[in-house]
């Protein structure tokens, strides 16, 4: 097996969606047998980027996001499983890091002009909020990480991290960062209830601890094929791009039936066989089989009290390990020896 040094993190959201985890959470579980294994982070000074106003929820959410990682089976004895801020190299390299990265970079970067156009409701003009791209460089660059399994949405950044790593070579004339590689997850974008993309700021979400009730009537209001009203319509004249058109049942169909009934159920679909609700229980099975042992997982896993704090904590104590090691080599580099250093 080839090695990989992987790291990678999340923003303390709270409870995790069906988006996450096939965005990242799924690469994340197949990477844990790497050798040398994998960092996994609660970004929480990436929540602060935009959240500084109101941190009340940043502990709870990190808390909801971490029962969902050992629920769904990432392991604090083969991953180390951390909390940034409680590893402060983090800041001390994006702090070195953000005197070599030029203005430019950042002020090009698709996700800042995104965000700056989207989240209106608060002041994020801040310096902060634009370096956002330096730090997650400084999260993966302190680990020499080889391998970043993300969302496609985070392609910008670690494009940023390339660069930032190779200006950082140049200037110092070693060869002391690596540049990491994206692992992009193979399973398609997974549509919101409504047919948008999954996200909290929509309210489509079915999130990975939903209750079975919860998970039956959100399949139960999930949109469908606007020309099937009645169970015996034909639905969409073929041929169309899509197959049923922007049916947000057999997207998921898709992702959680068995393969070989999907041919049959498109057909039956089509003929006017099989209707939306009949179609729509069938997925509600599937989706209960699959859902339904983590989330007993889970159940059991918050009845532990200060579970995530331990684990988190035993993780900081061995990313610190890494990470300050780095960080002599960086000082090294930048020939700014640390107090005790020779
Ligand atoms: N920016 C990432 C996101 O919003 C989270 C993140 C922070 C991250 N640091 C990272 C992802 C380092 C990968 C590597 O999803």
């Amino acid at each position: 097996m080839d090695k990989k040094r992987v790291l990678s993190g999340m923003r303390p959201t709270g409870k995790l969606h069906l988006g996450n985890h096939f965005g990242a959470l799924s690469n994340w579980l197949k990477l844990q047998s790497s050798d040398p294994g994998c960092f996994y982070m609660v970004a929480d000074w990436h929540a602060l980027t935009t959240d500084y106003a109101d941190t009340s929820n940043v502990e709870s959410n990190a808390g909801e996001m971490v029962l969902d990682w050992l629920a769904q089976g990432l392991d604090p004895k083969k991953s180390v499983l951390f909390r940034q801020s409680w590893v402060a190299e983090h800041a001390e390299l994006a702090l070195i890091l953000s005197m070599i990265t030029p203005l430019s970079w950042l002020e090009r970067n698709p996700t800042y002009k995104e965000q700056m156009n989207e989240l209106k409701d608060r002041d994020i003009s801040t310096h902060g909020f634009l370096g956002y791209p330096v730090l997650q460089a400084a999260d993966i660059l302190l680990y020499h990480a080889s391998h970043v399994p993300v969302g496609e949405d985070q392609l910008p950044h670690l494009e940023l991290t390339r660069e930032i790593a190779r200006r950082f070579n140049h200037i110092y004339k070693k060869q002391v960062l690596k540049e990491p590689q994206a692992i992009l997850s193979n399973t398609p974008k997974v549509p919101g209830t409504d047919g948008r993309k999954m996200s909290k700021s929509y309210d489509n979400c079915v999130y990975l601890a939903d209750e079975e009730p919860v998970l039956k009537k959100k399949i139960n209001s999930m949109y469908t094929d606007p020309q099937k009203i009645r169970a015996d319509d034909p639905g969409h004249p073929l041929p169309c791009p899509e197959n049923p058109p922007g049916c947000v049942v057999f997207a998921l169909h898709k992702i959680y039936g068995r393969p070989e009934t999907l041919g049959p159920r498109e057909a039956d679909c089509r003929s006017g066989a099989l209707g939306c609700v009949a179609c729509k229980k069938d997925l509600f099975e599937s989706m209960n089989n699959a859902l339904g042992p983590a989330r007993e997982k889970r159940r059991s896993l918050e009845k532990e009290k200060d579970l995530v704090r331990s684990i988190l904590s035993d993780g900081s104590k061995k990313a610190r390990e890494t990470a300050s090691r780095t960080v002599e080599e960086i000082r090294r580099a930048v020939r700014f020896e640390s107090e005790g250093g020779r």
